[in-house]
């Protein structure tokens, strides 16, 4: 899933377009700019709440969530009590995800998304997760104080930033108030903030990402989700948008043909080599449990604590090659002394200015 990241090195363009979204992409919720209707389309996705905000609000913001690939494997179906999240099936990605870990992982994303755009709305919500048929996340909206106020005002701010950091350190401080923010019942979060660590967690990285790019099934699930250019990104809403990379567009035809000439085992260990160690930490997620109801535990707490990471002025992106290679997870896990648990999400985060954000298909609520 982190192809795109890489497709080109960026370009002084492309700088000037990062530096160009810092400017204007703060927590106001602005989106950063890539083009006219692009950019259209994005403030109004990320527009701030208004002053009496409801359901279809909410359910915007729960879609601003990350989620694998840019898929948005989500459907909202109103209830009595508040709203259901389903998963859409048609959304999965079964190479890279093949028991759906990643799709449960993004839609626990979108319920802490929903669940503090409506407590800091004055509707406290209840998340709770039912396991029968497909699963389903059922969410409860009371009334009540409002809380969770800065959280909600970073929705429209946070971003995956796949680029290299500043390389400085954070204060003991910060750390303490990610792990804070990070506190869901069932997930642990463990920093890896020290040099020799996290050239361990480099090395595991690279290690799994020569087993992915060796793979053609993983490399052609890729290229469906690629989307080289803005009207590609605007006409299907979803997918990995190169410019939100850094990265240059180009014609469709022209994508798909350059993709795989641009990548070499060489200069992707490099890029990555250069991402890790300018990070200022690594945070490994773990559930208490490998089932659906932990995966959604572990996408609430890695949104929670990207979201107090946008508060602070930070940046994150996901590293997870270690945890989507199976014949690299365990031997990961033990070198961390998880023993047999399963890590679940790998996390770098560093300061860096912003990249354009990326695309959403327009809420729908059944
Ligand atoms: C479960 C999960 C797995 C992800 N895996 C990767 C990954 O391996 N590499 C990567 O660059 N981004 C990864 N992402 C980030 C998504 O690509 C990103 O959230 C999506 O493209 C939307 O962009 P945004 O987070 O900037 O809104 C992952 C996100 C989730 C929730």
């Amino acid at each position: 899933m982190h192809f795109a990241e890489r497709f080109t090195m960026p370009d002084r363009r492309d700088v000037l377009l990062g530096s160009a979204a810092l400017a204007l992409g703060g927590l106001s919720g602005c989106s950063s700019t890539v083009g006219g209707a692009y950019d259209t389309t994005m403030s109004r996705l990320r527009a701030p709440l208004g002053p009496t905000p409801d359901l279809p609000d909410f359910v915007r913001y729960a879609t601003l969530a990350p989620n694998g690939h840019n898929t948005q494997p989500w459907r909202f179906a109103a209830t009595r009590a508040g709203v259901d999240i389903l998963p859409d099936l048609s959304r999965r990605t079964p190479v890279v995800d093949p028991d759906d870990h990643h799709l449960f992982v993004s839609l626990g994303c979108a319920a802490e998304n929903l669940a503090i755009a409506a407590s800091a709305s004055g509707r406290p919500a209840s998340i709770g997760f039912d396991p029968s048929g497909n699963g389903r996340i059922a969410i409860g909206l009371a009334s009540g104080q409002s809380r969770d106020l800065a959280l909600c005002r970073a929705i429209p701010a946070r971003q995956s930033t796949r680029s290299p950091y500043d390389r400085r350190a954070i204060p003991v401080e910060d750390l303490r108030s990610l792990e804070r923010a990070a506190a869901v019942p069932g997930v642990s979060v463990l920093l890896i903030t020290d040099p020799p660590g996290r050239e361990r967690v480099l090395e595991t990285v690279l290690h799994a990402n020569d087993l992915q790019m060796g793979d053609p099934a993983f490399m052609a699930e890729l290229m469906l989700w690629l989307r080289f250019n803005e009207a590609a990104a605007l006409r299907t809403g979803d997918g990995l948008y190169s410019a939100c990379s850094g990265s240059r567009t180009s014609p469709t035809w022209l994508g798909k043909r350059m993709f795989p000439l641009f990548f070499t085992k060489a200069s992707e260990t490099e890029r990555y080599t250069e991402q890790l160690r300018s990070s200022s930490g690594i945070a490994v997620f773990i559930g208490d449990r490998a089932d659906r109801d932990h995966w959604v535990r572990v996408g609430r707490s890695f949104e929670r604590f990207a979201l107090q990471a946008t508060v602070l002025g930070l940046r994150h992106a996901h590293v997870n090659q270690p945890i989507e290679v199976p014949a690299v997870r365990s031997a990961f896990a033990k070198s961390l002394g998880l023993g047999d648990g399963r890590p679940d999400l790998v996390i770098r985060f560093g300061a860096a200015p912003a990249l354009p954000m990326a695309m959403r298909r327009a809420p729908k609520i059944t």
